[in-house]
C-alpha cells in the first residue's frame, strides 16, 4: 500500500511525550525521516531507538522550546542534513489545574511560553526555511479546551485558544509561500499528562470515568487517534486544507452536556 509521507521530513517536537512520540513513529512507518526534540532527553532518546529499530531515519537533540536560539539551530542542522523540512507537528505543550487566585503571574507566563511562545518560534524558524520550497504543512496541536472550558484551567485554556488563534493568523501568512497550517484540538488522550491530571483529583476512578463518559463514541482518545489526523494533515491528500481545526474528541463538543440539555426542558 502506498505510504501517506514518503520521504518527507518532518519535525515534531515533544516527542518524548505521548502523542507527540506516536506521532513521531506513525510518521516514520508513513515513510517520513522524522526530526525529534524534546527537553527530556532519556525519554526522547527511547522514542528514538524505538524508530530505528523498526527501520526509520530519525534525527534528533534536546531543545528547550522557549529558546529562540536553540529552535533556530536546530531547524537549521535538520535543513543542513537533509537539504528540506516538508512539515512541522508542533506538540510540545505543559498542563496546568489551579484556581484563578492561586495563580501568579510567573505561572500564567510559564504556560503561556511553553505553549504558546514555542509554538510561534518553531513556525517562524519553520517558514524561514520552507518558503523557498512553495510547499509544506505546519500541524499545531491546540486542544477542544479552545473551545470549551473545564473550571481551574485558565492559564492552559487561554494558552490553546491562542494556539488555534494562531494556526488561522500563520495560515493567512504563510499562505503565498505555498505552507498550509492548520490545527487539531484533541480530547482527553490517554498519556502521561492525561494521567497525571486524573491521578491528581480528589477521586481518579470517578475523573477517568468522567473523560470516558463525555464522549460519543466512548472512552479516551488513543495518541495514535491524534497522530492519524496529524498525518493526514502533514499529507499532500490535505492539499486544500489550510487555516481550519479538527477535533478528534469522539464526538465530545458536538453533544450538549445531558444535565444541562435536561435543564433545557
Ligand atoms: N493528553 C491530552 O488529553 C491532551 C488533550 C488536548 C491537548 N493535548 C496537547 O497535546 C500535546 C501533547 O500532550 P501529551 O498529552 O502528549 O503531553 P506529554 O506531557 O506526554 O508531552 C508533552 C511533551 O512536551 C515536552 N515539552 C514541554 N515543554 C517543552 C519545551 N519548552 N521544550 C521542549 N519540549 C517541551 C515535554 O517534555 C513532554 O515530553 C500538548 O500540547 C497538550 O497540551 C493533550
Amino acid at each position: 500500500m502506498q505510504k501517506l509521507l514518503p520521504n518527507k521530513v518532518i519535525i515534531v517536537t515533544g516527542a518524548a511525550g505521548g502523542i507527540g512520540a506516536a506521532s513521531a513513529e506513525y510518521f516514520s512507518a508513513q515513510g517520513a525521516i522524522v526530526a525529534l526534540t524534546d527537553l527530556q532527553a532519556d525519554p526522547l532518546q527511547q522514542t528514538v531507538r524505538k524508530i530505528n529499530s523498526q527501520g526509520g531515519e530519525t534525527i534528533s537533540a534536546v531543545v528547550d522550546l522557549c529558546i529562540e536560539e536553540q529552535v533556530a539551530n536546530f531547524f537549521n542542522q535538520v535543513h543542513a542534513k537533509y537539504g528540506k523540512i516538508d512539515g512541522l507537528m508542533a506538540c510540545a505543550g505543559v498542563g496546568y489545574q489551579q484556581t484563578v487566585l492561586e495563580t501568579e503571574a510567573e505561572s500564567f507566563s510559564r504556560v503561556m511560553e511553553a505553549n504558546v511562545l514555542s509554538v510561534f518560534l518553531c513556525c517562524k524558524h519553520a517558514y524561514r526555511l520552507m518558503q523557498s520550497a512553495q510547499s509544506g504543512s505546519l500541524v499545531l496541536i491546540a486542544s477542544r479546551l479552545a473551545h470549551a472550558a473545564y473550571p481551574n484551567m485558565t492559564p492552559y485554556i487561554a494558552s490553546k485558544g491562542a494556539v488555534l488563534s494562531m494556526s488561522r493568523s500563520l495560515a493567512v501568512d504563510f499562505g503565498e509561500a505555498g505552507i498550509r497550517v492548520n490545527a487539531v484540538l484533541p480530547g482527553a488522550t490517554e498519556t502521561p499528562m492525561q494521567i497525571k491530571e486524573i491521578a491528581q483529583s480528589d477521586n481518579p476512578v470517578e475523573a477517568r470515568r468522567f473523560f470516558e463518559n463525555q464522549t460519543i463514541i466512548g472512552g479516551l482518545a488513543q495518541p495514535q487517534d491524534i497522530a492519524q489526523a496529524a498525518g493526514f494533515l502533514l499529507s499532500d491528500n490535505s492539499r486544500f486544507i489550510t487555516g481550519t481545526g479538527v477535533t478528534v474528541d469522539g464526538g465530545c463538543l458536538a453533544r450538549i452536556f445531558e444535565g444541562a440539555a435536561q435543564k433545557e426542558i
